[in-house]
């Protein structure tokens, strides 16, 4: 038996009466890629801060790596890197500075460090620009260099919230099969929210799905499939949670990206 890396009791999260995540339990085990998928707003940001030590929960428990990152948030914090939902570099440092003022908050040892991120930007194909401004990036390089900047630590266990939002569907498939290699190479359990069922369906060894708080099925995508009796995870999805899930949307945030790239023109 492969033992669990990941487990959750019974997690609530309230935002004053409303209840974002409503008792939920699931474990993840040792090495697998993990599927956390549920409509807009049904949590799964939400507890991927609690799991991650960036917001309390308001009941329930939780074990990362043995670990209770309740009672021992800064070695909870050791074993895992996380990729926000939402882009977290300095657009004005290069792709390097980016990655060594991460490695000197993470406590790297300088020589580690060095080596240790040669290694990463060069996996993630970034080596070449290295001393490129981050603002000068695509897309597709930014959500890379968040990447290797999340495993400088050597993380048992790497968060990807919505890692692959907004890209073209190329840079989407290199971007997973990036994410795949790291899995084989550094045996790292992957836990990841998308809502790009055919991605999850592809990489997942496991999912969950969570709507309006509450995990509604877990397992496999086969033993999705066969308990809703549908040929495919998005359509599995649609038959668990009574709706599709959003389509590409545009966030407040990408819309006033988009204006001020319209009004520099
Ligand atoms: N700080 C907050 N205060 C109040 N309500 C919040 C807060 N953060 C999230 N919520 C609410 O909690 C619910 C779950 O939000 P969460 O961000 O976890 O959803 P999500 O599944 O990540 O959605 P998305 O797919 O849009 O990223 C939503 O209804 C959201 O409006
Ligand atoms: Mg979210």
């Amino acid at each position: 038996m492969t033992e669990n890396i990941i487990e959750v009791n019974h997690l609530t999260r309230k935002y004053g009466d409303f209840t974002a995540v409503n008792d939920i339990s699931f474990e993840v085990k040792k090495g697998q890629i993990f599927a956390f998928l549920g409509p807009n707003g049904a949590g799964k940001s939400t507890t991927i801060k609690m799991l991650t030590t960036l917001l309390n929960p308001t009941q329930g428990n939780i074990q990362l790596n043995n670990v209770n990152p309740l009672n021992e948030p800064n070695l909870a914090r050791k074993s895992f890197g996380i990729v926000f939902q939402d882009p977290s570099l300095d657009d004005e440092l290069t792709a390097y500075e980016n990655m060594d003022f991460h490695g000197a908050l993470y406590h790297v040892p300088v020589d580690l460090r060095k080596k240790r991120i040669e290694e990463l930007l060069k996996f993630l194909e970034l080596w070449d620009r290295k001393n490129s401004l981050v603002k000068t990036f695509s897309g597709g390089m930014k959500r890379r260099l968040e990447i290797a900047r999340g495993l400088l630590h050597h993380p048992k266990i790497l968060f990807l919230d919505e890692p692959t939002i907004g890209l073209d569907p190329q840079t989407r498939n290199h971007i997973w099969s990036y994410i795949q290699n790291l899995n084989k190479k550094e045996n790292i359990t992957v836990f990841f929210t998308t809502h790009y069922m055919q991605e999850a369906e592809l990489v997942a060894d496991s999912v969950a799905i969570i709507d309006h708080g509450k995990i509604v099925a877990k397992g496999t995508s086969q033993e999705l499939k066969e308990q809703t009796k549908t040929q495919n995870l998005e359509d599995a999805f649609l038959a668990l949670t009574g709706k599709t899930i959003r389509e590409e949307e545009v966030t407040g945030k990408d819309y006033m990206r988009m204006a001020h790239k319209l009004w520099r023109k």
